[in-house]
């Protein structure tokens, strides 16, 4: 086993190739008419060359400080990228121009950032699926204004996870996000250590009839090993996506949002909503040629409704092509991580949630509206639902939860992970255990919202704050009203 590291308590696990594919979709040119029509379905299957080599993003460079601190300089600006033939496409990124660089880290690492706002307008950087304290969360509270230092800080509390980052700026997240202006954030442990010569997949781009993976149109990508480790993040703006493989190839999902599953699940197709990620293995036989598609899935929707929010789209997304000689030197583990346990023998409080329209329970974001408090240190059942006849997921800042049931089923293998996002199919009661361990702040809130951008921009979020004992939440700040 030439390749193996031997130190590490799973040495197993640390051979996987480490492949990046953040999904992410663009809408190219509109064209000069001012007319907009909606094509009521994109089918790209057949249609993708795959002439580009897949991108990879670099890891992001970092410094340890003299206090021991892992400081990292994210600068976010404007720039201009070319995609596809023609003129330039006008983008945003975080140290390029377009999309950000991986951060990663390790878990008990503290960590500082230096976030510069050089977007020439103001934005935020939220770190999605991250424990932070809710000041450091980068919501629409935090807001960096043009030209100035945002220097979050905090200590990695959490599982290896495949994370991300991006603007929550209220009202222009999707914007934000469309233009390029995200990455991912990976955690490890040392229970998980990776291979880093291994080569690294990237990300897709945006909504619309034309894909992007890293920020790469119609890419291709050469693998070298029989088992592939890929992180797939949908940072698309509202597209579901419904992967699979060309030739209906099984794969293993190995992880979910906030960390490896139990045990790996075989499957042929895998459900992506916007804001949530997988880890997935697949095997290559030496010499072949295959592709990562996503197949029209109908989210659950009737055929209208489905067709016309993209739910009978087809994309073909990323090929592989498979070296003639692969290296083969792992297997899947049986057993991966542990599965999520919160103690719900004490539930300090249920809540509901009824998604509707741009409305949570009724009511759209208010900046000024803390909707409610819970206390350090207690557990929460929250049961959310859509009622809407429309695609929403459902995603909470600061923890990471537990699907106890769907419809009062078990919830299926992909939702038996840790998970910050969920996709809510029609009218069904999804029932989320969560523990608020600590980070308790008064003044600052963290959100919860439906992670379809637009639809969170349109208000579809709400906040809540987490106090100590004997904390009341204090209002409002007047420091909070210096956002656009
Ligand atoms: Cu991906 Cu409220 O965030
Ligand atoms: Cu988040
Ligand atoms: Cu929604």
């Amino acid at each position: 086993m030439p390749n193996e590291p031997s130190t590490g308590k799973r040495p197993r696990r640390r051979v996987f190739r480490t492949l990046l594919v953040v999904a992410a979709l663009l809408v190219a040119g509109a064209g000069g008419l001012g007319i907009y029509y909606l094509q009521a379905s994109v089918d790209t299957v057949g249609e993708v060359d795959f002439s580009e080599r897949l991108a990879i993003p670099p890891i992001a460079d970092s410094r340890v400080d003299a206090a021991g601190t892992r400081v990292f300089d994210l600068d976010i600006r404007a720039g201009e990228t070319r995609f596809l033939d023609g003129p330039a496409t006008r983008t945003a990124g975080v140290n390029g121009a377009f999309l950000g660089p991986t951060i990663r880290a390790h878990r008990g690492e503290n960590l500082a950032f230096n976030v510069h706002n050089g977007l020439g307008e103001t934005t935020s950087l939220h770190w999605h699926g991250m424990h932070v304290p809710a000041a450091m969360d980068g919501g629409p509270h935090q807001t960096v204004a043009p030209g100035s230092l945002w220097t979050p800080k905090w200590t990695v509390a959490q599982p290896a996870a495949t994370l991300w980052y991006h603007p929550h700026l209220h009202g222009k997240t999707a914007e934000h996000v469309y233009r390029g202006v995200s990455g991912m954030f990976i955690l490890d442990d040392d229970d998980n250590q990776f291979d880093d010569a291994a080569p690294f997949l990237g990300n897709l781009g945006t909504l619309g009839d034309e894909l992007l993976v890293n920020g790469v149109h119609g890419p291709y990508v050469e693998v070298g090993s029989r088992l592939v480790r890929l992180r797939l993040l949908n940072a698309s703006t509202a597209r579901v996506y419904d992967f699979g493989f060309s030739d209906d190839r099984r794969f293993s999902l190995i992880g979910t949002d906030g960390g490896l599953l139990a045990a790996p699940w075989e499957t042929t197709r895998l459900q992506l909503s916007p804001g949530e990620r997988a880890e997935i293995v697949v095997a290559f036989r030496p010499g072949e040629t295959t592709e990562l598609r996503s197949y029209g899935g109908g989210e659950g929707l009737d055929g209208f409704t489905a067709r016309v929010n993209g739910g009978a789209d087809r994309f073909d997304v990323l090929q592989f092509r498979a070296a003639d000689r692969l290296t083969d030197t792992t297997e899947v583990p049986a057993v991966l991580g542990a599965a999520p346990d919160v103690d719900v023998a004490d539930v300090a409080r249920m809540r509901s949630f009824e998604l509707a329209g741009r409305e949570i329970n009724g009511a759209t974001m208010d900046m000024d509206r803390v909707d409610f408090a819970v206390r350090k240190g207690t557990t929460e059942v929250w049961e959310v639902v859509n009622t809407n006849g429309y695609p929403h997921n459902f995603h909470v800042h600061d923890v990471q939860f537990q699907v106890l049931d769907v419809a009062g089923g078990a919830p299926p293998p992909p939702l038996r992970g840790w998970k910050d996002t969920v996709l809510l199919a029609q009218d069904k009661e999804y029932r989320l255990a969560m523990r608020f361990s600590d980070y308790s702040d008064p003044d600052s809130p963290y959100m919860y919202h439906c992670h379809l951008l637009t639809h969170e921009d349109e208000g579809m979020m709400g906040q809540f704050v987490v106090l100590g004992d004997g904390e009341e939440t204090g209002g409002i700040p007047d420091s909070w009203h210096d956002h656009p």
